[in-house]
């Protein structure tokens, strides 16, 4: 399994102050060397974290892959075309929310997101669907066109180590069985931090994790290269 790191909390803390540092673009060099195989990064309508040129320049200088997470937006999309990521991740978007809360609804915006999706791959750009795990998404995602999702883990990262853990690991399971079995490539995240990733390693298939919270936080007492080391450890 790969590990993807989310460097947007790297942007929040340059932000704060308005300055240059912590440079996320540097995060994303340390991230690299250290064993992560591709990098996320949110463009949010309001820009509170990542900035336009922060995509550019990640674009510019990545050795691995750089994964653009998106709201399902024209604006998104147009940036989308001109920067030519290796891949997207679409996600809902709420400009309240402190991070994204739920999954896309796929099944309930099918003809939207599937006009939303094929320019995306007509360039090119390998297109993700960040969805709950339940059967209904990962069936409407099937008929979009999108080559991958991303299975929300929040619930499961939420349950974990309570009664209700196995219930929300069976759902991530099935969900990219059933996603497999559709043609579909499976990646995971949100929540997932150093205790609870291993059951990750039980789901068949899974391609990749994206994880940003629990290393950018470990990080501020370890160093970003040890804590990407430590994760890339416990994935592969
Ligand atoms: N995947 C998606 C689609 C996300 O929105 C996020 C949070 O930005 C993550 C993964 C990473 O979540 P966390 O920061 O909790 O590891």
């Amino acid at each position: 399994m790969l590990l993807g790191v989310n460097i947007d909390h790297v942007a929040t803390l340059r932000n704060a102050r308005g300055g240059a540092e912590p440079d996320p673009v540097m995060a994303a060099k340390i991230a690299e060397e250290n064993g992560a195989t591709s990098i996320t990064a949110h463009l949010r309508e309001d820009r509170r974290h990542i900035m336009d040129n922060d995509i550019k320049a990640l674009k510019r200088i990545l050795k691995t892959k750089l994964n653009l997470e998106m709201a399902v937006t024209d604006e998104m999309q147009k940036i989308a075309l001109n920067i030519k990521p290796h891949s997207v991740c679409l996600v809902p978007e709420k400009r309240q929310e402190i991070t994204t809360e739920g999954g896309l609804d796929v099944a309930g915006q099918l003809n939207k997101i599937t006009t939303f999706v094929q320019p995306l791959t007509e360039a090119g750009i390998l297109v993700s669907l960040f969805i709950d795990p339940s059967e209904e998404q990962v069936r409407a995602a099937a008929k979009t066109g999108a080559q991958f999702i991303e299975l929300h883990t929040g619930q499961y990262s939420l349950a974990f180590g309570t009664p209700d853990e196995e219930e929300e690991f069976m759902k991530l399971n099935e969900s990219s069985r059933l996603a497999h079995n559709l043609g579909l490539k499976v990646n995971a995240g949100h929540g997932l931090n150093y205790e609870n990733v291993h059951r990750m390693r039980q789901i068949e298939d899974l391609y990749e994790l994206n994880i940003g919270h629990s290393i950018i936080s470990r990080a501020v007492f370890t160093g970003l290269d040890k804590a990407v080391a430590d994760m890339a450890k416990l994935v592969k």
